[in-house]
């Protein structure tokens, strides 16, 4: 083999290296940013008493794997309510408008999109939608 055909080999060599490490940094990233949570679709009635904490804005109940906040005067939020790094029930914080981990410190925005500490992937977002005194969540 002469010195240019090595050089060549070695560049090849480098570069399929490179795009197989890159290859998987991405599939990685692709993970760890897919939100995570239960599929639901069910109604929540603001005006039975297990529901009142929705009637002020900062309170939160779970439901079916979800937790619903009161963000607003009509506004609501709903995320999953397990934390993606080890399961435990994330809660609201009505001071930084944050949910929070209690378990090891993890937080997620009302998009459920992680701002700090170890969960790995966002929680996942509902749509809530109400009518009169009947939320909808789905997602
Ligand atoms: S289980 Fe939530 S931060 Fe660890």
């Amino acid at each position: 083999m002469e010195r240019r055909d090595f050089i060549k080999m070695g560049c090849a060599l480098c570069g399929a290296t490179a795009v197989a490490a890159f290859v998987a940094g991405c599939s990685k990233l692709g993970t760890s940013s897919t939100p995570q949570g239960p599929s639901v679709n069910f109604t929540l009635n603001l005006s039975q008493s297990s529901n009142s904490s929705l009637n002020s804005v900062g309170g939160y109940v779970y439901s079916n794997g979800v937790i619903i906040v009161r963000t607003g005067t009509s506004s609501f939020v709903a995320v999953a309510s397990a934390c993606t790094h080890q399961g435990c029930t994330i809660g609201y914080d009505t001071g930084s408008k944050d949910f929070y981990c209690p378990c090891h410190g993890g937080t997620f925005d009302l998009n459920g999109n992680v701002v700090s500490g170890p969960p790995p992937a966002p929680v996942k977002k509902y749509t809530v939608t109400q009518n009169g005194t009947v939320l909808t969540i789905q997602g």
